[in-house]
């Protein structure tokens, strides 16, 4: 489907509530479904991403019942199958687009004796997974792969699995949680090392589901004594998603006269980068954090507009924290004053799509002054941009950085390929449209 944004005619101004945070939603039905008993969840996000994993757990033996509410989002219960396990289904589980369902899937499918073959849609079928196989295979389970390491892969799994420590080479949170989730099933501490810190919403979510982690941030450690079973917590509300939010803000940044306010969203560190980028630019954002409650830290963004922005340098250890904004951020970056550097990005080149020759690639055709090594983007503003039909490439970042760039723009600029944003933000062109409403 092709959807066309224009600039905008008037300031983005009102409030958006933003869907849940999409890697809590995931962790919260995947943590209930491997509960005893039943968790109620509050605030999950409704999107094709998390359809996948909803499916792949009612497939395993999860009793999922969430229903869609008023404001989009899912709510009810999840009855987990404990510890008698996931029982082997009848036919392939499809993660659809999701790299999170695959990966962490593959985790906590590790420690039961049974077989299970995941698939997925074209692009998840390109992702690599050798970086969960591996630390997987080496604390027991088997598979098998059709292409290398890639999706379609066949798990077996072991009820006897050998803890470790793994020392990752990719800061990746997917990673980080497939081994800790493995490492509940296999007998003695399990301890993950990162070369930075990724997001750690595992290791704040498992303890509500009674399981100890051992989170040493500042060691870049994460660990878990096994065997642990997993209870049912009884309520988990899911706060909204900071990487949703992100567009809302750069639009809300780049338009003239506007002030967007996203309450209710994540303010959880590891997630958070792209505001303390953005405000190193000078961009004028309010961060009113709400009293604590949960697992993770929630607040209100108020994002206002600022005529003049100045570049910036991201350096690879902050990338983990602020990695799904880096497309939208490179938007921001074309109407700062400067050189903007992004190091250590080459993660891009393996997300959804290759998202760092589609920034180059899209930038470039709106005009802007834009180039990649495959490690470092380098951004060279101000620049005025004018209009494109750009592709989307089946990835939902891009497809709602390019809508956000129409806004922004001179000329209109057709997506194409926008239904990408189910992956994560169903209603984003409606809530975008909303702000350009007069208000009441
Ligand atoms: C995610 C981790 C990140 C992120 C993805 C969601 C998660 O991927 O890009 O959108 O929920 O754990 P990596 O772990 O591969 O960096």
């Amino acid at each position: 489907m092709n959807r066309t944004f224009a600039p905008a005619a008037a300031p983005l101004r009102g409030t958006v509530h933003v869907p849940g945070d999409k890697s809590l939603s995931h962790r919260a039905v995947l943590f209930s479904a491997m509960a005893e008993g039943v968790t109620r969840l509050v605030g999950v996000l409704d999107s094709a991403d998390v359809r996948s994993t909803i499916a792949a757990v009612s497939a395993l033996g999860a009793h999922v019942d969430l229903a869609e509410q008023a404001d989009g989002s899912l709510a009810g219960s999840v009855q987990g199958w404990g510890e008698f396990g996931p029982h082997a289904p009848g036919a392939p589980l499809d993660c659809g687009n999701s790299g999170t369902t695959a990966r962490l899937l593959l985790g906590v499918l590790a420690g039961w004796p049974i077989e299970v073959t995941l698939r997925g849609d074209e692009s998840l079928s390109r992702r690599p997974m050798g970086r969960v196989t591996d630390p997987l295979s080496r604390m027991g389970a088997t598979f098998q792969a059709a292409e290398n390491t890639t999706l379609p892969i066949t798990v077996r799994g072991s009820d006897s699995l050998s803890a470790i420590e793994y020392r990752s080479p990719v800061a990746s949170a997917q990673v980080k949680s497939a081994v800790l989730l493995a490492g509940l099933r296999a007998h003695g501490r399990t301890t993950v090392v990162e070369p930075a810190l990724s997001r750690d919403h595992t290791e704040r979510l498992l303890p509500a589901f009674g399981v100890g982690v051992d989170a040493r941030p500042e060691e870049l450690t994460a660990s878990v004594a096994g065997p642990a079973v997993p209870m049912a917590p009884d309520e988990i509300a899911v706060p909204r998603d900071p990487s949703s939010a992100a567009f809302m803000v750069v639009a809300g940044l780049l338009v003239v006269g506007s002030e967007v306010v996203l309450p209710g969203v994540s303010l959880n560190e590891t997630r958070t980068g792209f505001l303390r980028v953005l405000g190193r630019m000078g961009a004028r954002i309010e961060v009113v954090p709400w009293p604590e409650a949960g697992s993770e830290r929630v607040g209100e963004l108020i994002a206002l507009h600022t005529p003049t922005i100045s570049a910036t340098t991201v350096t690879a250890d902050e990338v983990p924290s602020l990695i799904d904004e880096i497309p939208v951020l490179a938007l921001a970056a074309t109407a700062a004053h400067g050189q903007t550097r992004f190091e250590g990005i080459a993660e891009l080149k393996v997300k959804e799509s290759d998202r760092l020759t589609a920034i180059v690639d899209g930038l470039s055709a709106l005009g802007a002054d834009v180039e990649s090594d495959g490690e470092t983007l380098v951004v060279r503003g101000p620049a005025a941009l004018g209009g494109a039909v750009l592709e989307s490439l089946g990835d939902h970042r891009l497809a709602m950085t390019w809508a956000v760039a129409g806004l922004a723009a001179q000329q209109p600029v057709t997506v194409e390929g926008f239904e990408a944003v189910n992956v994560s933000y169903p209603r984003f062109a409606e809530d975008l449209a909303a702000l350009q409403m007069p208000q009441a």
